[in-house]
């Protein structure tokens, strides 16, 4: 079953790095960066679990909690955390899935047979606090994730829940939104007071700074 955006994401228990948990459960009230990676000890992996261990407070800060997987076992994620720190001049806080016989990768469709039978590839999922599926998007095994790119669009996600608003190419914190063609002229003006610029009728935009 492909997994698409607005699903609820498949629950599942499984063993991690930090103990047992299930997965729903372990979200909470929070988001969840859920991302697999190929194999424990190769280095673009290990590249990929040392920035997200270096941008922890960056993900706290936005309310959302990563979680690792790859189809390797716990004693292998928790001896490879080691040289990830070593390597990396970080600490891994976060917890890693382990999943040796690809049941969650399969539920998550992140074995991909052109890459390999019985590793994952590098799948991002990006999952709100209702454990609906916000964003997903799948790297192949020679090129790592840009975390850059994960930051910005968690922001546009969690500005566009909360304002009612799109965001542009290229959109960065601080630049101007996009006001959605399903808002009229009029509840646009209520909704933003301060004013917004129409280019075109469908093509408005807003400083939400300002708003
Ligand atoms: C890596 O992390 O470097 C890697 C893992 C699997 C295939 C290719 C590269």
């Amino acid at each position: 079953m492909t997994l698409l955006l607005g699903d609820t994401v498949p629950d599942f228990s499984a063993d991690t790095t930090l103990g047992p948990i299930t997965f729903h459960d372990w979200i909470g009230e929070k988001w969840a960066f859920f991302f697999s990676h190929p194999v424990d000890f190769t280095p673009v992996c290990t590249t990929e679990m040392g920035r997200t261990a270096q941008l922890a407070e960056e993900f706290a800060e936005r309310c959302v909690k990563p979680i690792g997987l790859s189809t390797d076992d716990v004693g292998e994620h928790l001896k490879w955390g080691e040289d990830v720190n070593d390597t990396r001049s970080t600490t891994l806080r976060f917890p890693i899935v382990a999943d040796p016989d690809c049941r969650i990768a399969k539920l998550y469709e992140m074995i991909h047979p052109g890459e390999s039978v019985t590793a994952a590839v590098r799948a991002v999922f990006i999952i709100d606090s209702d454990k609906k599926l916000r964003l997903s998007m799948t790297y192949p095994m020679t090129v790592g994730r840009n975390f850059d790119e994960i930051l910005r669009v968690i922001d546009a996600l969690q500005i566009s829940a909360r304002k009612r608003v799109a965001l542009p190419a290229d959109w960065r914190p601080g630049d101007r939104a996009i006001i959605p063609p399903s808002v009229s002229d009029a509840d646009a003006a209520a909704q933003f007071p301060k004013g917004f610029e129409t280019t075109r009728p469908y093509l408005r935009t807003v400083d939400i700074d300002a708003a």
